[in-house]
């Protein structure tokens, strides 16, 4: 069983084999046996716990730029995708979205024209341990096979070139998204949609600010950062 080892601030992961931690080297018969604590040689202790899907998720190998955990939630929430659904999204990247995607619905369909890429996403969803994939080493551009679709995914620099494609694949209902890091994208993306029958829902840009809470010492930890703009739209 994958495992997560905490000692003062410094979280480790383990999954086989010695670990070697500043605070020392913990064996893997140890680390095999260990539920709540475990030793190092050199006698300090760590708490032990199961890791955790996001514990898991922060070790895959990210080559092209992943989306981040905050967009990632808008996704989840606002499409109202479930167990029962079937999505597409593009491209795939390194896998981190359809990881995400895939522990909540019933099929992804994931496309990238870069074999690379989808050479390192497959590595990284066999890591996680997920089956319900299909990784297509496709151009979103020029077509999409599957129809009656949930929901679309669209993370690659020139969505509105395959809006008609996604029209033509989701559900009646359902949602195209696309993430957009400038205004001028979003206002192509937009100019595209209206031209067949979507209701824009809306566009949002996610700013997450963590806070430091020490005692009597709080302060904001990180500085706000733009990653992209989310825009909504549903098919009519
Ligand atoms: C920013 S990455 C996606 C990151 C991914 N959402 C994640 O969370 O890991 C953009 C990907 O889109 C792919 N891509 C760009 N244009 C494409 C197209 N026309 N069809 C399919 N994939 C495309 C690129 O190869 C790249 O892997």
């Amino acid at each position: 069983m994958k495992k997560i080892l905490i000692r003062k601030d410094k979280k480790y992961y383990w999954n086989e084999g010695d670990l070697h931690t500043a605070s020392g080297v913990i064996k893997e018969e140890d680390l095999k046996k260990s539920v709540n604590k475990v030793k190092a040689h050199s006698g300090k202790e760590f708490s032990v716990a199961p890791a955790l899907f996001i514990d898991k998720i922060e070790k895959i190998k990210r080559d092209p730029q992943a989306m981040l955990e905050k967009d990632i939630a808008l996704i989840l929430t606002y499409s109202s995708i479930d167990k029962d659904s079937i999505v597409l999204e593009a491209g795939t990247g390194s896998g981190k979205l359809t990881s995400f995607l895939a522990r909540i619905v019933k099929k992804v369909y994931s496309y990238d024209k870069n074999k690379d890429n989808l050479n390192l996403a497959k590595k990284n969803l066999d890591f996680l341990d997920i089956k319900n994939v299909e990784l297509k080493n496709k151009d979103i551009y020029e077509n999409i096979d599957e129809k009656e679709l949930d929901l679309i995914v669209l993370d690659l620099p020139m969505p509105w070139k395959t809006v008609k494609n996604c029209y033509d694949s989701l559900k009646q209902g359902s949602f195209l998204i696309s993430y957009l890091p400038t205004i001028p994208q979003v206002m192509e993306f937009i100019h595209e949609v209206n031209k067949h029958n979507f209701l824009v829902v809306k566009t949002i840009e996610l700013i997450e600010r963590e806070w430091m809470v020490e005692g009597q010492k709080t302060r904001p930890k990180s500085s706000l950062q733009h990653t992209a703009f989310l825009t909504f739209v549903r098919k009519l």
